[in-house]
């Protein structure tokens, strides 16, 4: 469910009409419906409610502060991979009992930052890892939470980029390393090993692989109670649940609360989510203009102005958007058309081989679901400026990030003197 539609072949976010916002504010620009955002934050607490989970969205699919602002009001907390993310979750208030902090990288500087703010714990991803988070609680005399990810060596049966819980993959740790650290938390006396992490990757349409993984990760807990008579607090289940971006019919929120919840009956553990991806994908849309409409022998190119560097998901992941006319004419003819933007390389390719009405120069477009990785994978490539971020509520609508200027990208750079 989202709140982009036609009244009156003029596509509208909530209660206003996207081409308004665009003349407004110019193109491109990243338009954000505030209520798409906290139904979903809103409809994983009502599947889950029984048993009272902690949702802590994962603020690397959108960690524009308008949205974070948003779903932390409507009661999540945050899953976060970066002291930046962290600074931002900072920004919005976020109670540091309600962010978990992920990542196979994590520096000193960002464990320190995350001990001081206090947050619930580290998803830890290596011995290593552990290490350095128990020498700086240690010095800093504090106690650090940890969760070790378990690597379930579980095919997600998605993009291999973003596939996380296969053996090969860099992410987790298998289950026998994962004992053997287990079997020496004493040497970690600074640590409380209160949790289990399990991601096992994005855009997961059906619930078979999220079972299988958990059931691993069950036993394992199971194992690791007994033997080291410990109790595992929490139990992250980390994000994963899909979006529709063209004909998939992924599970609900419920459809997923009803075929995983009975695996946790009697458990005493508390669970925690990290959904990104089903909050806030189709809570946005990147609207651009037509440029230039260029015909070869071959090919019709709508040469829009944007591109790969707003919007990287086609490059990188042959990611389908589907592309709208911000204002439809039924009338029109329709063509096949690569949708393409201005950036010097091949692969500058938004959409390929559309049947879209005829597009002429001046005319807007919507990429759509692109409220998820979208602008927070956006780059300053070509120097183009990133765009503006625009929230709707209802009807009205803020610019909640300035357009770059040409001075801003460029701040910070010195011509040196050698
Ligand atoms: N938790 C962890 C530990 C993760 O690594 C991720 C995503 C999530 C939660 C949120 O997953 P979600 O609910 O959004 O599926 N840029 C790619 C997606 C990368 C996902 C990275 N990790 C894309 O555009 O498809």
């Amino acid at each position: 469910m989202h709140d982009f539609k036609y009244i009156g072949h003029e596509l509208y976010c909530e209660k206003v009409r996207v081409r308004d916002i665009v003349e407004k504010v110019g193109s491109p620009a990243y338009i954000y419906s505030y209520k798409t955002f906290t139904d979903h934050i809103a409809k994983i607490q009502k599947a889950f409610q029984s048993v009272n989970p902690l949702i802590c969205y994962s603020m690397k699919a959108n960690s524009s502060l308008a949205i974070l602002d948003a779903v932390v009001k409507k009661g999540a907390g945050l899953d976060i991979v970066s002291g930046g993310e962290l600074y931002r979750a900072q920004r919005v208030g976020c109670h540091p009992q309600k962010i978990v902090f992920a990542g196979v990288g994590k520096s000193a500087e960002e464990i320190e930052a995350a001990l001081r703010y206090g947050i619930l714990f580290f998803n830890v991803e290596s011995e290593p890892e552990l290490k350095l988070i128990h020498q700086i609680a240690e010095s800093m005399k504090k106690r650090a939470r940890v969760s070790l990810r378990i690597n379930p060596d579980v095919d997600a049966h998605t993009h291999d980029h973003i596939t996380t819980g296969k053996a090969e993959s860099k992410f987790g740790i298998d289950l026998a390393t994962a004992k053997g650290i287990f079997s020496r938390q004493k040497q970690y006396s600074a640590i409380d090993f209160c949790a289990i992490h399990v991601h096992i990757g994005s855009q997961i349409v059906s619930g078979d692989p999220f079972v299988k993984a958990f059931k691993k990760v069950l036993k394992f807990i199971d194992d690791i109670e007994k033997t080291y008579r410990l109790k595992i607090e929490y139990l992250n289940l980390g994000g994963g649940l899909a979006a529709v971006y063209k004909n998939e019919k992924p599970q609900t929120a419920e459809d997923y609360a009803r075929k995983i919840l009975p695996l946790f009956k009697g458990r005493k553990f508390r669970l925690v989510f990290e959904p990104g991806r089903f909050v806030s994908a189709n809570g946005g849309i990147l609207a651009g203009k037509v440029l230039y409409v260029k015909q070869t022998n071959v090919k019709n190119f709508a040469i829009t102005d944007t591109a790969m560097n707003d919007l990287i998901r086609p490059t990188l992941y042959e990611a389908h958007h589907e592309v709208l006319p911000l204002t439809e004419n039924p009338k029109a003819r329709k063509w096949i058309y690569d949708v393409v933007g201005p950036v010097c390389e091949s692969g500058d390719v938004l959409a390929r081989d559309r049947h879209l009405q005829e597009l002429n120069a001046g005319d807007y477009v919507a990429f759509m679901t692109a409220g998820a990785y979208g602008f927070v994978m956006a780059s300053n490539y070509n120097s183009r400026l990133k765009p503006c971020e625009v929230l709707v509520k209802g009807s009205r609508f803020e610019v909640v990030r300035k357009r770059e200027t040409y001075p801003q990208i460029i701040a910070g750079e010195t011509i040196p003197n050698f």
